[in-house]
């Protein structure tokens, strides 16, 4: 943190105000940047200094800041009702979304939607109210998944910053298949042997007896862990294992949803079905919103589940309006495209620096692995954390995260152009190079412990 005094930028004197007024447990910092305005893919902080933002506040941002479309929807719901609480009325901007949203959800079953106001709350409500609607106790989920910060949610988490959640003991927790890390290797992401499958199997046999398990639940890329790409033949070989004991596939479709990955929801990449998603990030177009979309038997159980300002007017009618954009503007086509671009960029670098020992993810979900030895592989957290804050300095907004904090995550707003990609792989390039040749002093990322 800056020290006070008259030459603090503003950013400074905000994050000191900040760190004076606001709790601790509420923030991940990366560096000390302050926003305040934004448009498109950029964003201005409050020293008027602009970056190019490939994070889109955690994969939030879909249709790029301050959208004509979104802002007239949320400002013809705040014209209208302002708000309501649908659990006692309904509003109709909320069925509408509804409506949509049960169309989108592949499957040929009757379906229905709940909401709440954060990805969290969403992965709460999978988590009890599966067990009801299956009569099964137990759920099974995967190490490096964060599926958020509510009791419910966090009981779900593999991630290490929720080992301090100790619960009920009705979830154990498998390895998430990790072509560049696996366990049983070697392995591929065109497709493997699917060992890890076994240890399912073994689960399912064992301490979570299929007869009483509900749900398998999981990312088809795992975001938070370190943006993995399962092996194309795990997603349905788990779909066979799961209608074969009677269990339901369940996805957390929270930053992966709504066409980041090239399609609406990424686990339609595997070609199978889902009993039941969560939603959550960019749902509300930046106003609190989340969802789950499944069998009517999950949400219609005899129970209530049900939040004040869950599923309010204004963040539902914005929801509709990121779903026209996404559509209108062909933004998932728009996603997989530039993606693709992305990709073979950091690919290209990745000749150059030999930090980079994996580049993976679908659509505009990519990750870029850290590592200090390629053939040993091991993780390099602290080149990430350096690298992070560079560009950031250089103009480009980009966060770390991974089980080892070693992973790059990229994840712009999906309108941006094929000059966006060009300009960020050039800050990277910079960036990369400034660190491996040391030009960077660690003392700034003294107050910065990213996760
Ligand atoms: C995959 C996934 N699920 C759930 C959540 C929790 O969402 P929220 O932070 O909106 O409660 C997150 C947040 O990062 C996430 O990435």
């Amino acid at each position: 943190m800056a020290e006070s005094g008259t030459n603090q930028t503003a950013a400074e004197r905000a994050l000191d105000r900040e760190a004076a007024a606001i709790g601790r447990v509420m923030k991940i910092r990366l560096y000390p940047f302050v926003p305040a305005a934004a448009e498109g893919v950029t964003i201005t902080d409050v020293d008027g200094r602009s970056y190019l933002d490939f994070i889109a506040a955690a994969a939030v941002v879909q249709t790029g800041y301050r959208h004509p479309r979104i802002r007239q929807a949320i400002h013809d719901a705040m014209d209208g009702v302002w708000t309501a609480m649908h659990c006692c009325h309904p509003n109709t901007h909320t069925i509408d979304l509804a409506e949509r949203l049960a169309a989108m959800l592949p499957g040929d079953f009757p379906k229905k939607v709940w909401f709440g106001t954060t990805g969290s709350d969403a992965n709460d409500c999978l988590s009890r109210l599966l067990p009801r609607a299956t009569g099964r106790r137990r759920l099974i989920s995967f190490i490096g998944a964060y599926h958020g910060q509510t009791t419910g949610s966090a009981l779900l988490s593999g991630h290490q910053t929720q080992a301090d959640v100790i619960g009920l003991g009705n979830v154990t927790k498998v390895p998430y298949p990790d072509p560049y890390r696996c366990a049983h290797g070697p392995c591929s992401r065109d497709g493997c042997s699917l060992k890890c499958l076994e240890q399912i199997k073994y689960t399912l046999a064992s301490v979570s007896p299929a007869a009483d398990t509900a749900a398998i639940i999981l990312e088809a890329v795992q975001s938070d862990g370190g943006d993995i790409v399962p092996p194309e033949n795990f997603i349905p070989a788990l779909r066979r294992l799961c209608d074969e004991t009677g269990i339901w596939l369940v996805f957390d479709e929270v930053k992966t949803g709504l066409g980041r990955t090239g399609r609406w929801f990424a686990f339609e990449h595997a070609g199978v079905i889902a009993d039941a998603i969560s939603l959550g990030k960019p749902l509300g177009g930046g106003l609190p919103l989340s969802a789950v979309v499944g069998r009517h038997e999950l949400l219609d159980v005899d129970t209530y589940n049900l939040f004040t300002l869950g599923g309010s007017p204004a963040p539902a009618a914005a929801g509709l309006a990121v779903i026209d954009v996404v559509s209108d503007e062909n933004l998932k086509e728009n996603a997989a495209r530039m993606g693709e671009l992305l990709q073979d960029g950091l690919r290209h670098l990745a000749r150059k620096y030999p930090i980079i020992g994996d580049v993976r993810g679908r659509g505009l979900m990519v990750g870029v692995e850290l590592v200090r030895d390629r053939a040993t592989r091991e993780p390099a957290g602290r080149e990430a954390a350096r690298l992070a804050y560079r560009c950031f300095e250089l103009g480009l907004l980009v966060i770390y995260c991974g089980l080892y904090g070693n992973v790059i995550e990229l994840t712009p707003p999906l309108t941006i152009t094929a000059q966006d990609v060009e300009k960020a792989l050039a800050i990277f390039d910079e960036a990369l190079s400034d660190i491996a040749a040391g030009r960077f002093d660690d003392a700034k990322l003294v107050p910065y412990s990213g996760w």
